[in-house]
């Protein structure tokens, strides 16, 4: 939280309230999908990991009536390499209150009992997850504003607490499935955790003080890939034969426990490799067939790779922080936007 003193034109001192909160994007290292249900959502069981890119969303003062937004991509971040080759563009984001920065905002301040016309709100969102990735970056952006708006309304005396963790949780569900898991990996050793039910069902998995993290290079994808196509073509690919049926949605313990352990480190990671799952990768494939060149790249360093979520994000699993740099500049040298990070994010 930051206080910034500054002097208006009419020379009177004023203080302008800043406070800001950062959530990370994830892949999914395991996601199992059930049939749909009646409300058209997927039972599922994943297993969500942070990864080492955030979204950070600041709150301050304005001078504007109610809630504003305003938008900037991280220098050299993967939003910034589509940004430079011309795939990205800041006008693609709605501003308004359609954006999911701006619906948690609103949540935030009714839980606290205020209306909108109480305030006069700026938030400024600095992007680097990319946007229809597969990697949560609209679910961060609301999990960094829901964190950032109670920190404000608590410092500028609108409100006389901050809200506890469960209750940030509650908020955070009815914004996407995907937003609860966020704001918890927004919180020390959050980072790895179980989802059920539609994601929103979350068991955390304990992380040890020394757990090594995993290296991985990100590779983002041109244009994105709509969520509920992705959910509707594995559906309609199911039934007719293209994907296998639906099976058991558990996150298998052998995974849990390989990633969790600190010994053999090298033999831990082919281990993690051979159990990585998504169902959702066949689907994503189907729709963006340009994604089948980088799942299947010939090159020593790579462990496995798969596909983040709904994709079209590939995430690629190597044995160390070394061979991920290197693979993604080998894959930036080939005009693909790559990053190395490691998951689960240790904050
Ligand atoms: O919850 P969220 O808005 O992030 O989900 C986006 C879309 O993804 C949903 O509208 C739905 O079509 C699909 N989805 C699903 N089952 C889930 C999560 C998401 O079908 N468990």
């Amino acid at each position: 939280m930051k206080v910034k003193t500054g002097k208006p034109e009419d020379g009177k001192r004023m203080h302008v309230l800043e406070t800001r909160a950062k959530a990370p994007g994830k892949v999914n290292l395991y996601l199992a999908v059930g049939n749909p249900r009646e409300d058209g959502y997927h039972p599922l069981a994943t297993l969500f990991s942070s990864v080492n890119i955030y979204e950070t969303v600041t709150a301050r003062d304005s001078q504007e009536p109610g809630i504003t937004l305003s938008l900037d991509i991280v220098s050299e971040s993967l939003v910034d390499q589509q940004h430079r080759a011309g795939e990205f563009d800041l006008a693609e984001v709605p501003l308004d209150e359609s954006n999911l920065a701006h619906r948690a905002a609103v949540s935030m301040v009714q839980a606290h009992g205020l209306t909108v016309n109480d305030l006069n709100l700026h938030l400024h969102i600095d992007k680097a997850v990319p946007v229809a990735g597969g990697m949560a970056g609209g679910s961060a952006d609301a999990a960094a504003a829901l964190l950032a708006v109670d920190q404000y309304l608590y410092e500028r005396r609108l409100t006389e607490r901050t809200l506890g963790l469960e209750e940030l949780l509650a908020l955070a569900a009815p914004l996407g499935a995907d937003v609860p898991f966020v704001v918890r990996a927004a919180f020390p050793l959050g980072g790895l955790a179980v989802g059920e039910g539609t994601g929103t069902e979350l068991r955390i998995v304990e992380l040890p003080e020394d757990m090594i993290p995993l290296d991985i290079v990100l590779v983002a994808a041109s244009e994105g890939l709509s969520t509920p196509q992705v959910f509707s073509e594995l559906d309609e690919g199911r039934v007719a034969g293209r994907y296998p049926e639906a099976g058991e949605l558990q996150v298998p313990s052998g995974l849990l426990h390989a990633l969790t352990q600190t010994e053999a480190p090298i033999a831990r990671i082919h281990e993690i490799g051979r159990q990585l799952r998504n169902d959702l990768q066949g689907p994503a494939v189907t729709l963006a067939p340009d994604l089948e060149t980088i799942l299947t790249m010939d090159n020593e360093s790579i462990v496995e790779a798969f596909v983040s979520g709904s994709g079209p994000t590939v995430a690629i699993l190597v044995e160390d922080a070394p061979a991920a740099d290197e693979l993604a500049a080998a894959l930036r040298r080939r005009g693909r936007h790559a990053i190395a990070t490691q998951t689960p994010a240790m904050l």
